[in-house]
């Protein structure tokens, strides 16, 4: 290898469609930049939508056996690892060429083809059903899926997956090489038998639960909450309504492409409002995000409980974390839901600069402590308002935390 591509770095994205490839090697470019290596991405689909005038979302276009589709699709493979090339050669430190790169065969072309820089392929795994679904479902809304109801635009996607994996070869003999857990940043296996320039800190950047714009709210208040009434699902009094709209404002000029909410009339009457003043916004309510389910004390007030359930409050009062409400959960039990709605959220959001969960008051606090660290006990009191919302960053390379106060306006 010459010595002036020491620094150089060819790295290629491996992995079926909706598994997480273009987000993470957007969020790679957006990192590294940050350190002034010069990162650029070749993406072989977005290279055919603009050298094609014809409409290739179509599933038999991914045919394996259809050779017109092949050829086309190993040429625009071919340009981009040029382009790849040419731009190392000059002022680029890494090419990250985005793509499925599934087959041997054109693991193979890029092996011989990149034999003048290091070559690293990171490969994107995640086999869990529902967050698929989702994200499949999520890709839908692309312009190249407009032409389709959205029920024919998802079994066409599914289509052009089966298509990929008839062809998919796992990594296995190739000199360097990463396979990711992309829904947990968990490496699953490693292999660089190459000195590579920058390795330490992708591979960390890899594992890493990165946001960089996190908004993490409160719903406004609700009927139950001026009751100090648990659970239940209570929609907003004209306060709470009011806070939203406050919210909506607030937020009017970040865009906001997706909103999570818990399945809670609450939660989603405070995002509605957002989602209005944004030009394009969905909300996704996640079940992973409903509020604590306190059994017996469903909707009782914490006046009613102390009376009518002593042992139940002096329980819960001793050890709030651990303690589980009867026929329903406690702090303990929910941490596994949450992570996993966490998880979802970061997947779905793909590489959107922002990301928004409205959710409860123990909920975000077992959010906030998934990335900021609070001894157990003392989680189940963190301070979740409603006349604020937590701004997080949490990077390789910066985290904060901050409490902000949005004014409440009257009626519009
Ligand atoms: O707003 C009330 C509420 O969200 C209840 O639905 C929930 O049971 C409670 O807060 C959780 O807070 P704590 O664990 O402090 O009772």
């Amino acid at each position: 290898m010459m010595n002036r591509n020491t620094q150089k770095l060819f790295v290629a994205m491996v992995g079926l469609p909706a598994r997480g490839k273009s987000t993470i090697a957007s969020k790679l470019k957006e990192n590294l930049r940050k350190d002034a290596i010069k990162t650029r991405i070749f993406n072989n689909g977005q290279l055919r939508r603009r050298l094609m005038r014809e409409n290739t979302s179509y599933p038999e276009f991914y045919d394996p056996k259809n050779r017109e589709g092949v050829k086309l699709r190993e040429k625009i493979a071919l340009i981009n690892i040029e382009r790849a090339k040419r731009y190392l050669e000059k002022e680029g430190n890494i090419a990250i060429m985005d793509a499925t790169n599934a087959s041997l065969n054109r693991r193979n072309t890029i092996t011989n083809l990149v034999n003048n820089y290091p070559l690293l392929f990171i490969e994107c795994i995640n086999n869990d059903e529902e967050i698929l679904e989702a994200s499949i479902k999520r890709k839908t809304n692309l312009p190249e899926f407009q032409h389709l109801s959205e029920e024919s635009a998802i079994h066409s996607f599914k289509q052009r997956i089966n298509y990929y994996s008839s062809i998919y070869h796992k990594l296995q003999r190739e000199r360097n090489f990463v396979c990711l857990d992309s829904l947990d940043n968990k490496i699953l296996k490693e292999e660089i038998r190459d000195p590579l320039p920058y390795y330490d800190r992708i591979r960390d950047f890899l594992v890493t639960d990165s946001v960089s714009n996190f908004f993490l709210i409160r719903h406004g208040e609700t009927y139950f909450n001026l009751e100090n009434r648990i659970g239940g699902d209570s929609p907003l009094t004209e306060k709470g309504k009011a806070q939203a709209r406050a919210l909506a404002h607030y937020f009017q000029k970040k865009s906001v492409p997706v909103i999570f909410t818990s399945e809670k009339i609450r939660t989603i009457e405070t995002a509605d409002p957002i989602k209005e003043l944004q030009a394009h916004c969905s909300i996704i309510p996640l079940s992973e995000f409903n509020e604590i389910d306190s059994g017996v004390c469903e909707a009782m007030s914490y006046e009613e409980i102390r009376e009518r359930m002593p042992s139940i409050y002096a329980s819960r009062k001793l050890d709030k974390y651990n303690y589980v409400y009867p026929g329903g959960e406690g702090y303990v039990t929910m941490q596994g839901r949450i992570d996993r709605g966490i998880k979802k959220a970061l997947y779905l959001s793909g590489n959107a600069g922002n990301i928004m969960i409205v959710g409860h008051r123990a909920v975000n606090r077992m959010i906030l402590s998934h990335f900021l660290y609070r001894r157990r006990e003392d989680v189940p009191y963190i301070y979740i308002p409603q006349d604020k919302f937590y701004h997080i960053i949490a990077t390789q390379d910066k985290k904060l935390f901050q409490l902000k106060r949005f004014e409440p306006i009257s009626r519009t």
